[in-house]
Parts: structure tokens; sequence; C-alpha cells
């Protein structure tokens, strides 16, 4: 009898797909009731640190370099407070044969494909890892399909996982794509029981087991160049592997480095929404992805997913999409550096780490003919220091209370909601910025005779100077 190829029918056949597939028993590592002996898994299915060493040696994946970024560092220094402003280290692993760390994934997984007989491997991803598994398959000599969700449902495209296609197919792959939404799952089961080929997921624990080369490389380097440990490392976070596997690493290296997962922040922006799809500058490294894996890490592409974030994970900082472009380019124009922009949230994050507090200054509107008394500030009533939900009630009370003891001439100025400066972008960046914000009134904003009062600016200068004089 033909199989049910249905939706409903592959999807009842999910467990003995998968187990085909990829050829580990979970069964064999659940514990009675809700339990799971995730380590058992990994030391398992894994291999010894210098067996997956040596195998990515000779698939040209690892031993990327460790470098400092000196440049970028003064600048944070620049800014960060006093005692503050870590050095800066880069790992660029964008120096492995496909271009980015997915390769250390996709090398562990091949080889047991290969080890294990398999004639070819399917994996379902939009990015980075398709290159990667593509690249990988060609040294192995092993066929390899991607399943790629790339368009929404009129069929327009993201041009970044569009590019991605190209890779694939240079590399030999067969690519598969698809729109945004669960057909993606769907379709990869049915092409693992069609073809019989391995699911080299993300997910499975050869993936992540082959990311530990990584965290062991980092600290290993790190011990060579800085003659210590790092403090911290940061890893940019989408599906959770790239921060579990380092981190994985790191410990095995006997570093006690606090793991920092660092997202772009899209909160509202649904990784699997038709509507949302193209309205991301970035594929990865996202809080779409970042936040649903976190929380629910087994809605992945095989049966117990091997990337366990908040076992491996100590703080979660979000940056911002523009602040991600701002570093790509800092990195390139400060350090000779033309790399990601997905990989740099992390970098995003390590350099945003310094500041945990910031003054705005912005203009408000003010007063003149047409507008309303209680909307806006008093021309030559001194500089308007703000209250409004993304302003630190601390900072705006230490500004009163300079501003009161030095004589600084000042008026306070209450919104309700937005502040429409880049205090509401600010305050949320990183693990949170302390705010102040001080505003100048300008009559006859946004027309061709906008006129400010010369001691309303004097003010906020001078009651930005007395703070900063507070804060040394
Ligand atoms: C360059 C880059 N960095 C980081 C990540 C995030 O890795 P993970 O999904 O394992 O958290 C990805 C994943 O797509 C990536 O391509």
């Amino acid at each position: 009898m033909a199989k049910d190829m249905s939706y409903e029918g592959l999807n009842a056949r999910k467990t003995e797909i998968m187990q085909a597939a990829i050829g580990v028993d979970y069964n064999a590592f659940e514990l009675p009731g809700i339990g799971f002996d995730y380590e058992r898994m990994m030391r398992e299915a894994g291999y010894p640190m210098e067996k997956m060493r040596e195998i990515q040696r000779s698939h040209a994946v690892g031993d990327t370099p460790l470098i400092e970024l000196r440049n970028l560092t003064r600048l944070a220094r620049r800014y960060a407070p006093a005692g503050k402003g870590a050095r800066i280290f880069l790992k660029d692993e964008a120096c492995n044969i496909s271009g980015s760390f997915k390769a250390r994934r996709a090398s562990i997984s091949l080889y047991q494909a290969k080890e294990k007989g398999y004639k070819g491997v399917i994996c379902a991803t939009s990015g980075n890892y398709g290159a990667a598994v593509a690249a990988q398959a060609a040294l192995y000599g092993l066929k390899c399909i991607v399943v790629q969700e790339c368009y929404d449902s009129r069929k327009v495209g993201q041009p970044e996982i569009l590019e991605k296609q190209r890779i694939c197919e240079a590399f030999g792959a067969e690519v598969v794509q698809l729109t945004v939404g669960p057909e993606l799952f769907t379709t990869t089961l049915k092409l693992l029981e069609e073809t019989g080929y391995f699911n080299a997921s993300l997910y499975t624990p050869f993936g992540i087991a082959g990311i530990e080369t990584l965290g062991y490389e980092l600290v290993e380097q790190c011990r060579q160049i800085a003659g210590r440990d790092p403090d911290a490392v940061v890893c940019t976070n989408a599906g959770g592997g790239n921060i579990t596997g380092t981190c994985r690493g790191v410990r095995k290296a006997g570093c006690g480095a606090r793991m920092i997962g660092a997202s772009i922040d899209l909160r509202g922006l649904h990784m699997a929404s038709d509507h949302d799809f193209n309205r991301k500058s970035f594929t990865t490294g996202h809080t779409g992805f970042g936040m649903p894996f976190m929380t629910w890490p087994d809605r992945s592409d095989c049966p117990r997913n091997a990337a366990r974030v908040l076992r491996h994970m100590d703080a979660f900082y979000l940056v911002k999409q523009g602040e991600t472009f701002y570093i790509t380019e800092a990195l390139a124009c400060l350090e000779g550096y033309e790399r990601g922009p997905a990989g740099n949230t992390s970098l995003t994050a390590a350099f945003s780490l310094a500041p945990d507090m910031a003054i705005l200054v912005d203009v408000s509107f003010g007063d003149g003919f047409g507008v309303k008394d209680h909307e806006c500030g008093k021309m030559n009533g001194g500089t308007e220091i703000d209250l409004a939900p993304a302003v630190s009630r601390r900072m705006f009370d230490r500004l009163r209370k300079i501003a009161k003891e030095k004589e600084i001439p000042w008026q306070t100025h209450i919104m309700g909601g937005r502040t429409g400066t880049d205090t509401d972008i600010v305050a949320s960046s990183g693990r949170g910025v302390r705010c102040g914000l001080l505003s100048i009134p300008l009559r006859s904003m946004h027309t061709a005779v906008e006129t400010v009062c010369a001691r309303d600016v004097l003010s906020t200068a001078r009651l930005m100077a007395e703070f900063a004089k507070e804060v040394e």
C-alpha cells in the first residue's frame, strides 16, 4: 500500500523517519517522568575533542584566528565608565572553508553520515548552514539537498537567502525553495523518507559537538595571546547552537568565562510570519529565533534539540539592526575587516556592554505661534530636563539636582509616551542603559526659520559638563 504522504501522514511517522535519518536512539536518553539525560546524549553521540579537531582540520575547518580589535577597544573605552571597556577580541570564523562557524557543525555531521554509509544528506536551513553542509558534502563526495524557506506568499524572496541558494548550488547541492510556513519541516520529512539520506540537522548532538572546538580554541588562543582566560564570551544567538557548543568547548578547556548571548531585537517581527518575513534586514541572530528556541528548544527538526540555550547562557543582550550595521562599518573602517553583518551582532553587544548610562540631547518644540503652552518648552527658559517612560527617574533627579546646585537655568518637560528621540532606542539597548534626556526648545521646528535661544544651548552644554564632572 502506498504511504500516506499528507501532512498528517508524514508527521505521524516523524519518529521513525528521524530515527532512520539520524541514527541516534533518542529514547535511550529519556529518564522516567519528564527528565532527559542531556549530558549522556552529548557524551555518547559526540566525539572526543582531539578527534573532532582532527576531523575538522582535515576538512579545512577550524584553527581560525583570534584577533585583538585594538581600535574598537580604544573607541569603546572613550565611552565606558572608568575601569570598564574590556579588551575586545574577535574569533574570525569567516576563515572556515564555507565562510562561517557553521562549517564546524557540518563537518562532524557529514563525517558521521559518511561513516554510517549514507549516500547523501539533507538540511533545512535558509542561510550559512546550507552553504556549510553543501561544501562539506562536496568534500566527502555525498549528495546534498538543502531545503530553504525563502519567499513570502507573494513569491517575494529574501535577498540574503536567495544569495545562499546560489552558493549551495555552486557546491553542487540541490536546493528546494519554499515559502515561509510549516511546510519546511514536512517537506524535509518527505525528502528524508524518499531518499534515505542523513538528516544533517543544525540541532543533532553531532552538529552541536562540532562547535565545541570553537570554544576550546578560543580559550587556548586567548591564553597564548593575552596570557589569561577571557572574562566573557559573547556569541550571536539564534537557534542556540552557537552559544551551546561554544560554551561546552570553553568549559572543556577549563575556563569559567561568562557566556553571553546576543540577538538583534526584532520583537514584534515573527520569524514564521508571512507578513513580517521580508521586513527584516537580518535572516539570523535575531529574537525571532532567539526567543522561541530558548524557551522551547524541542520545536526543532530532530527529536531532541542538542542546543540548550538556558543551560549554557549567563546573560542575554539585545542590540538593534542599525547598531549592528554601525559596528559592521566601524570594523571595516577602524580595523580593516570586512565581515558580517550577521555575525557582528555579538561584536555589537561586546562593544555596547561598556556604557551603562547615557545623556541624550535633542530639540523640543519651543513656544511660539500656534503651539499650546503645555506642549512646548519656553524659549530662553533654560535647558529642558525631560521625563518619559524611557528616561531613568534617577538620571532625571540627578540632572535637576545639579541644575539647582549650579544655578543652571532649567525647565521640566514631561512626556507620556515615546520621546521621539534616540532615547527610546538607547534605553533598551544591551542589558538596558540608564538614560537622561535634555532638550533645547526650538521655535518653528521643521521650517526654514527654525530658531533656538543661544542661552538654552549654553545651559544644556553646562549641565552636561557638570554632570560628567560628577560621574568622574
Ligand atoms: C554567522 C552566524 N552567526 C550566528 C548564528 C547563530 O547561530 P545559532 O542559530 O546556532 O544560535 C548564525 C546562524 O544562523 C550565523 O549564520
